[in-house]
């Protein structure tokens, strides 16, 4: 008996850990777009076309089914790191915003193609 109720317990806890991961996983899709146009993201990325970076539904592709995938692209769209295009070599820009969960957004805006 008391080992059922231990299990029920689990799939309880289990299934409200779903349900939260799904709540945390909401994008707000203008935001992101918003955000996305006014940091001049637009002129190197596009959804769905390749441009000199990848379009989000390759990234959001090459990122599927990890579970550290938002901590990378946190990284990329937080460090500025040093990204080649078109033989050039520059500093990847951030966000235009001090808002981290505006970032947060994005990032899961980009990887929800
Ligand atoms: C000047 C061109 C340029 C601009 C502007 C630019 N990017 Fe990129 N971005 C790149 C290139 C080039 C890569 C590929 C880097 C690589 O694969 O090494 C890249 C890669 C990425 C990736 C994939 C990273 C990964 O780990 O696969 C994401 C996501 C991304 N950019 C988002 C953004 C966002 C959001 C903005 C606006 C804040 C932005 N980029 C602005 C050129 C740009």
């Amino acid at each position: 008996m008391l080992k059922n109720k231990a299990a029920i317990a689990g799939i309880t806890l289990f299934l409200l850990t779903c349900a939260g991961g799904v709540a945390a996983q909401e994008v707000d899709a203008d935001a992101a777009k918003s955000l996305f146009g006014k940091s001049g993201c637009k002129k190197c990325h596009d959804p769905v076309k390749d441009k000199n970076g990848p379009s989000f539904e390759k990234t959001s592709a090459k990122y599927k089914g990890k579970a550290d995938a938002e901590e990378k692209l946190w990284t990329h769209l937080t460090t500025n790191p040093i990204v080649k295009y078109d033989d050039k070599e520059e500093k990847h820009i951030s966000p235009k915003t001090d808002d981290q969960g505006e970032i947060r957004n994005l990032i899961r805006w980009i990887l929800s193609h």
